[in-house]
């Protein structure tokens, strides 16, 4: 899939923008705070409604302007995709595919796959679990209507049962309500682990290979699915939880506390590798979700590079520049260093300036 092109209209630091790109690699590059990040995050925004900085609508508007516009038109195998959409200061963001306006943003769903990749990224495996939880989460809501769902109701029960166990330190004898709230956890909570226990096994087929190629053989990495619960279903450990819960006025067991973790050469990388092995294998990462989402999707998704190859070393820059000419690539720097030793092609540059193109090439 690629985007064709993006008009800007009062978004961040744009009034007006208009850019047409090209079917590979396009380079963005430019001084700091010019608003090279502020473009990709367009790009995301338009196909997943939120940023990727989690920015609200709102502040995303140009200062002082009432409503922004991005209209992105993208090409999957072949057909053309409008996207339109309008971000308000005080009102709810209005969508529209094809000039049809939609009522559910979860309608734009499977439209545009974004793999987005900045610095933070690195950082993934040695963050805390709510990161790669977030990713999880993130990834499966693109791949998986289903998951989406069934997340989205996982959610809602998670925070009526924490507000209830709040309740029953007032009064105890609402204590006997919470099993109707453990059941309906155990039932969405259970399909929300089952498909990040797949998604695991599936992200494991691919980044074995990766992984080893990246580390010119030295390591092999696994991946595992770590619960919070001790053989027991959902239900059961909810249960046996339950005095503690109460106790605790949160609920202590559930995906919502679960987390991956990264095995390399036997040992647990989140706690015990090294910086390097952290930021490599947050690499083989990421460069594992373009290929599941390929596989699952049966066409490439858009990668917008944020700032990542000077995070890197040569030879991870080569290895991600290697990996992705065959994919439409977005990508920011400050400046195309990066590039000259690397016989890899750019096919579009543009050069920014506070808020302007003012070289294309
Ligand atoms: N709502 C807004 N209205 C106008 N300008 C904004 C708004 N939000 C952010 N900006 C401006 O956008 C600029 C930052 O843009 P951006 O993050 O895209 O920079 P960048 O070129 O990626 O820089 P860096 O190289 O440091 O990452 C800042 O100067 C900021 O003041
Ligand atoms: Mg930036």
């Amino acid at each position: 899939m690629i985007i064709k092109s993006l008009k800007l209209k009062n978004f961040r630091n744009y009034d007006l923008l208009n850019l047409n790109f090209n079917h590979a690699t396009n380079i963005f590059y430019g001084d700091n705070a010019q608003g090279k990040t502020n473009i990709l995050e367009s790009i995301y925004v338009s196909g997943t409604t939120k940023s990727h900085r989690g920015t609200k609508d709102k502040d995303m508007i140009l200062f002082g302007e009432e409503e922004a516009h991005i209209e992105t038109i993208v090409e999957k195998k072949g057909v053309p995709f409008r996207i339109d959409m309008h971000l308000k200061k005080n009102s709810p963001k209005g969508i529209a595919i094809n000039k049809v306006p939609i009522k559910r943003a979860s309608e734009l769903f499977g439209i545009i796959h974004l793999v987005f990749f900045s610095p933070e990224d690195l950082n993934i495996i040695k963050n805390g679990p709510s990161e790669r939880r977030r990713f999880m989460d993130l990834e499966l809501s693109q791949l998986d209507k289903i998951y989406l769902c069934d997340l989205a109701n996982y959610n809602r029960v998670l925070n009526q049962r924490n507000r209830l166990l709040k309740e029953i330190s007032f009064r105890p004898d609402l204590a006997d309500t919470l099993e109707i709230w453990d059941m309906q956890a155990a039932e969405y909570g259970e399909k929300v682990e089952k498909r990040r226990k797949r998604f695991v096994e599936e992200l494991n087929e691919i980044i074995q290979g990766i992984h080893k190629k990246l580390t010119g053989g030295r390591e092999e990495i696994l991946l595992s699915y770590e619960s919070g619960k001790s053989g027991e279903n959902l239900l059961e450990a909810l249960t046996k939880n339950r005095e503690r819960d109460i106790r605790q006025k949160s609920t202590s067991v559930g995906p919502h506390r679960d987390d991956i973790c990264f095995w390399t050469n036997g040992l647990d990388i989140r706690k015990f590798g090294s910086q390097g092995q952290q930021r490599t294998a947050a690499l083989s990462l990421k460069l594992s979700q373009i290929r599941l989402i390929e596989s699952v999707i049966g066409d490439t998704p858009i990668l917008l590079l944020d700032d990542v190859l000077s995070e890197l070393d040569k030879n991870r820059q080569n290895y991600l520049l290697d990996s992705i000419h065959d994919i439409q690539t977005l990508i920011t720097c400050t400046g195309l260093d990066e590039f000259v030793d690397h016989r890899f092609s750019i096919n579009k540059i543009f050069q920014i300036k506070d808020g302007r193109v003012i070289k294309e090439n």
